[in-house]
């Protein structure tokens, strides 16, 4: 149990499985300039929690604490803060990559990364969004600038990001099309897919064309074969950023766009997300719940690559 200068963190000082998972006590932080402490709630898990796990990936070399959603109340504020006060309820995404850590009682959070939660969804709903929505935002709002009426193509679209990302575009009146596999196919159809595509029994270059945009959460061979379902001037949206040369020198020969994106921490997209939610247009599914000291548990989950929806941890 930690004290009232301590606080309980998911660590690791080795890369590897889930096995090296542990939980650790140390010292609580406390907020500096713009910077706000949240009691942690709740904290979704995405597959750059088992990326980094097991390679270190952007952060090297353990001991880390990993997590970038959050979802708490905050506990105290630093110099400057003037949007937020103890006690108020706030989610958003820590800066990605650098700003890791929610995988613990408490965090530090930048002002600029949170937003008031929604009433309407609790914790966990809260902390399973942030991540996985500001991916779908940037990737179909931002840079593929959705438009009512377009056809859009979104990959895994059962998963963290998919599920979400068929919601973002229904809501801003897309017509779309999803990949998964056939049991997840009424789910699709009840987050308000139009067309579903069963990825293990259909090549999807065959099924789909005339695309304005595609969201590749794939990779690997779908990024470029994506760019030949589009329509001249349409766009591929890689969340897959480290891509072979043939993504860019296909998409010119095509005379149609790729682009590869990391998600970025953001306020306006948190605010334009909590905007959906308070309309009713988004809701996470959750896949699965974990206390925090089960970490590792989460992780094994979402190893496997199958999950649908989100896997988030709660504190106590
Ligand atoms: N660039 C960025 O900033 C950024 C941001 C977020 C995520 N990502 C990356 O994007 C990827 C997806 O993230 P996520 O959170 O959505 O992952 P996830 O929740 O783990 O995705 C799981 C889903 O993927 C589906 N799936 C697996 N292989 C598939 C295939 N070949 N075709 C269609 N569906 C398939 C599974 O459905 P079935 O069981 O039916 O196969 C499952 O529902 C990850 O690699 C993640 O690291 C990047």
């Amino acid at each position: 149990m930690s004290t009232v200068n301590t606080m309980r963190v998911i660590s690791q000082d080795t890369l590897g499985g889930p096995e090296v998972l542990k939980e650790i006590e140390v010292e609580r932080p406390a907020p500096r300039s713009n910077q706000v402490l949240v009691r942690v709630r709740a904290a979704g898990l995405n597959p750059t929690d088992w990326k980094h796990r097991a390679t270190g990936g952007f952060l090297g070399e353990p001991p880390f604490v990993l997590g970038w959603d959050v979802s708490g109340v905050v506990e105290a504020v630093g110099i400057g803060v003037a949007t937020f006060k103890p006690g108020d309820e706030v989610f958003g995404m820590l800066p990605y990559p650098w700003g890791h850590g929610s995988h613990a009682e408490y965090v530090i959070a930048p002002v600029r990364a949170l937003t008031h939660k929604p009433a309407s969804i609790d914790h966990v709903q809260a902390g399973a969004l942030p991540l996985v929505s500001l991916t779908a935002w940037q990737a179909l709002v931002e840079n593929a600038e959705l438009r009512p009426g377009q056809r859009v193509l979104i990959h895994a679209a059962a998963g963290g990001v998919g599920h979400v990302a068929v919601q973002i575009a229904k809501a801003r009146g897309a017509y779309v099309i999803g990949t998964a596999s056939a049991g997840k196919h009424d789910f699709l159809r009840e987050l308000g897919a139009d067309e579903v595509i069963d990825y293990r029994e259909t090549d999807f270059t065959e099924a789909v064309k005339d695309v304005d945009v595609v969201l590749d959460t794939l990779g690997g061979d779908t990024s470029v074969d994506s760019l030949r379902v589009l329509r001249p001037g349409g766009i591929v949206v890689s969340i897959l950023p480290v891509g072979s040369d043939e993504f860019d020198t296909e998409a010119e020969r095509l005379g149609v766009r790729a682009v590869r994106m990391l998600v970025d921490a953001d306020r306006a997209g948190m605010r334009a997300i909590a905007d959906l939610v308070e309309k009713g247009e988004l809701r996470p599914t959750i896949a699965g719940t974990f206390p925090l000291a089960d970490a590792a548990k989460a992780h094994a989950l979402g190893d496997t690559g199958r999950t649908t929806g989100k896997l988030v941890l709660v504190t106590d």
